[in-house]
């Protein structure tokens, strides 16, 4: 029963997501964080379980919730701690869908107490986090990675550019020009690029649909 088998088409494949933001601690009650709100990354391991893929959703600080209990929820605080959960199950992994948005910079110093406000100015030296994608990219053998890129300028060279560096099989182009789309919003618009740098622009939608469509991706990957 064709019906039967696309709705089943993910059988037997593992796929790692991970999604919302990652808090950088500063003291133990202050961080630095980001606007995400993990939705295109649950989205997508909901629509990914719907299809029978066992999911394993490494997920910063969010208030979302998975609908179903073939998606095995690991949540992390910071980058750091996302970069090792990732790793650890990357070998199991058939794909990789990196819709989390990691903090690029975490605080060298994380202070025991909380700071007080002795000083007129404050400064946060901060270090580079690692690329936790790009990482998976280097060591991949058969996985089929997929990448966001959150751009505002010359967004195709860049996006271009991500999936290079990173070794993306493809990459989900998120453009804050277009209305309607981004952090906090019900939809979204997005361009796909694929490594041979095919380019498939498409329409606003509903982050379920968006999440519908990049779930497709693998699909068409492994038919
Ligand atoms: N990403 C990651 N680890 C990081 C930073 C980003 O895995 N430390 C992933 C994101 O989950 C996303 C992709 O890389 O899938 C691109 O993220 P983006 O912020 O658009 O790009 P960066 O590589 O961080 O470059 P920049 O912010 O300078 O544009
Ligand atoms: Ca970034």
């Amino acid at each position: 029963c064709e019906e039967l088998s696309k709705s089943l088409s993910l059988i037997g494949k593992t796929v790692l997501v991970t999604a919302g933001p990652t808090y950088e601690p500063i003291d133990p009650v202050r961080f630095i964080g980001n606007h995400s709100s993990g939705k295109m990354g649950y989205d997508i391991a909901n629509e990914l379980a719907r299809l029978g893929a066992e999911v394993i959703l490494v997920s910063g600080p969010t208030n979302q919730k998975v609908k179903d209990k073939r998606v095995k929820v690991i949540s992390i605080m910071s980058a750091m701690e996302m970069y090792t959960v990732c790793h650890d199950y990357f070998e199991q992994v058939d794909a990789v869908i990196a819709a989390a948005a990691v903090a690029d910079y975490r605080p060298r110093h994380i202070a025991n107490q909380k700071i007080k406000k002795n000083t007129e100015e404050f400064v946060i030296e901060m270090d580079k986090n690692p690329d936790i994608l790009a990482s998976l990219g280097a060591i991949k053998k058969e996985q089929f990675l997929i990448g966001f890129a959150l751009e505002t300028e010359n967004e195709i060279e860049h996006a271009k550019q991500k999936i290079t560096k990173k070794n993306l099989d493809l990459i989900v182009l998120n453009s804050l020009n277009d209305k309607g789309a981004g952090f906090g919003k019900p939809t979204n618009k997005v361009t796909f690029i694929d490594k041979d740098f095919n380019i498939q622009p498409m329409e606003l939608k509903s982050k379920e649909d968006v999440a519908k469509d990049i779930v497709q991706k693998i699909v068409e990957h492994y038919e």
